[in-house]
């Protein structure tokens, strides 16, 4: 079966009130919260991520807003622990009904299978079970840090391609990368094993502070299962147009 795709938009907001202003702003509706007992139902509003900044600041509750809104959620807090300390924490993430959720993998097999022990039992009550993805190497991570501080001597490529492998023998459902990587993991890794990669840009854009940038078309060749794209829509005069735009040339 195909992988599903999506367009995440990363809500790289201060607080609560600054992600809501955003994303009303963006759908155009000042609707109700959904008003019911599980707050998972309703997912028709577009698929956000949010990060370290905006959940150390708000907490839970700024998941369970956003779901009781009908967002689709991934919590970007890339853990890594020992085994024991992640699986536990990952039991109070799954409690919290979030979509997808992160570890890094150099935290290795064990650390990602206890991880993701830990997510079922806390979404054992959610019939849609949470995805959970490693971070392979980060994208601010070049091979020089590699080699002369991690003082690991491969490649970059075979790094990552190690570590996506490490990934799905932990019973993973995939990892973020560059949009780069995205077809030479697959090939690693299977077609159904998700390839979820930032550093995406318009033709048009400023590439910021990124420095290997796609387009969403261009990631929808490499076969990028779901894109995260922040400034390319949050910055937008309007976003709407942008969001619009990336979901036109992606799915
Ligand atoms: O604004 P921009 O589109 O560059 O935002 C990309 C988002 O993806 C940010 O939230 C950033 O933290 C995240 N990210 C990334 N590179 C990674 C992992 C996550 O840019 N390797």
């Amino acid at each position: 079966m195909a992988n599903q795709r999506d367009v995440i938009i990363a809500c790289d907001f201060k607080c609560a009130d600054e992600t809501i202003q955003f994303l009303d702003k963006l759908t155009r509706i000042r609707d109700e919260v959904v008003s019911c007992d599980d707050f998972r139902i309703g997912a028709a509003r577009p698929y956000v991520k949010i990060g370290m900044e905006l959940f150390y600041a708000e907490g839970p509750d700024m998941i369970k807003l956003l779901k009781k809104r009908g967002h689709k959620v991934f919590l970007d807090l890339k853990l890594h622990d020992i085994p024991n300390t992640v699986k536990k924490a990952m039991q109070v993430i799954g409690g919290y009904g979030v979509d997808m959720v992160n570890v890094h993998a150099a935290g290795g097999i064990e650390m990602m299978k206890a991880a993701k022990e830990g997510l079922m039992l806390g979404a054992a009550r959610y019939a849609d079970k949470p995805k959970l993805i490693a971070v392979t190497q980060l994208t601010s991570t070049d091979e020089k840090t590699l080699h002369n501080e991690l003082l690991i001597d491969r490649p970059m490529n075979e790094v990552v391609r190690q570590y996506a492998l490490n990934t799905k023998a932990a019973g993973l459902d995939g990892v973020v990368c560059s949009a780069y990587e995205a077809a030479e993991i697959h090939e690693a890794c299977g077609t159904d094993f998700l390839t979820i990669t930032p550093g995406i840009r318009f033709a048009d854009n400023s590439t910021d502070d990124q420095k290997r940038v796609m387009t969403p078309a261009q990631a929808k060749l490499e076969g990028s299962d779901y894109i995260v794209v922040g400034r390319s829509i949050t910055a937008a005069e309007r976003p709407i147009d942008a969001y619009t735009r990336c979901r036109e040339e992606f799915l």
